[in-house]
């Protein structure tokens, strides 16, 4: 059976508190599964990333106008998107800023619904600065770092909370994952849909994974260094079917160049 793959991208929430119009099965997302509620400050480089007053994707704050998020969430003219930083809440507080050009990495592509080297860096019309607590540029991954398995990573967001849910919630929330062997994720969804531009993130037995609306987003170490993006999955916190995501040390460099 192929299975029927998920971008974690929110792109048909129409505003907080509607009904998520029905998806097609490949836009199916995910949210934080079986995760709990962010405190301020715990990780003050997150951004929302919105469209007509919708959060659509997470995003990460690189410097005071540089974000880093999935290619798949960068479909849109940047003039169409706007960019929430500082708030617990992608639809209030903190600081929103319009964005002045959106790039995806070149070698994006995207087959039988799976996003390949799944990246893009986005510039903001408007500086942010740091604040004392509630904003802080992220640090990336070194150029070649790969996550070794078993190791804790924790992912962050506003997507659903159930593969089957319909609202997003507003406050932010994470959950903490082991790194699954990337030989371990290829068993699951097959050889070729999982390069050495991912790496993979889940419980064996299911309940915990990033979801819809959470793509894009941050997935970091327990220094806080951001080793990942949230990218793709089957459904959301299925057993035996991990969580991917797109793996900073593969990308470092690129994006650096641009930020
Ligand atoms: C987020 O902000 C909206 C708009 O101000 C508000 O209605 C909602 O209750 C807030 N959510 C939380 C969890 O505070």
């Amino acid at each position: 059976m192929a299975p029927q793959i998920s971008l974690k991208a929110a792109l048909l929430v129409p505003l907080a508190g509607m009904a998520v119009a029905a998806p097609a099965p490949a836009d199916v997302g995910i949210n934080i599964v079986g995760g709990t509620t962010a405190s301020s400050g715990e990780f003050p480089y997150i951004v929302s990333l919105s469209r007509s007053s919708s959060h659509f994707c997470g995003g990460v704050l690189l410097n005071a106008n540089t974000v880093v998020t999935a290619g798949h969430c960068s479909d849109y003219s940047a003039s169409s998107v706007k960019v929430r930083a500082g708030s617990l809440n992608w639809s209030s507080g903190g600081t929103q800023v319009g964005v002045s050009s959106i790039t995806r990495h070149p070698d994006y592509y995207v087959s039988n619904d799976i996003p390949y080297n799944d990246i893009a860096v986005w510039k903001l019309s408007t500086s942010i600065a740091e604040t004392s607590s509630t904003i802080k540029y992220a640090k990336l991954a070194a150029q070649g770092s790969d996550p070794s398995a078993g190791t804790t990573m924790t992912v962050a967001g506003w997507g659903l909370t159930t593969e089957t849910g319909t609202t997003l919630p507003t406050a932010l929330r994470k959950v903490s994952v082991p790194v699954v062997s990337r030989a371990t994720c290829q068993a699951e969804y097959g050889s070729g849909s999982v390069t050495d531009a991912m790496w993979c993130a889940g419980v064996t037995s299911g309940g915990k994974d990033s979801c819809s609306g959470d793509s894009g987003g941050p997935i970091v170490d327990s220094s806080g260094t951001l080793t990942g993006v949230v990218s793709w999955g089957y459904g959301c916190a299925r057993a035996n079917y991990a969580g991917v995501y797109t793996r900073i040390g593969k990308f470092a460099t690129w994006i650096n160049s641009l930020a």
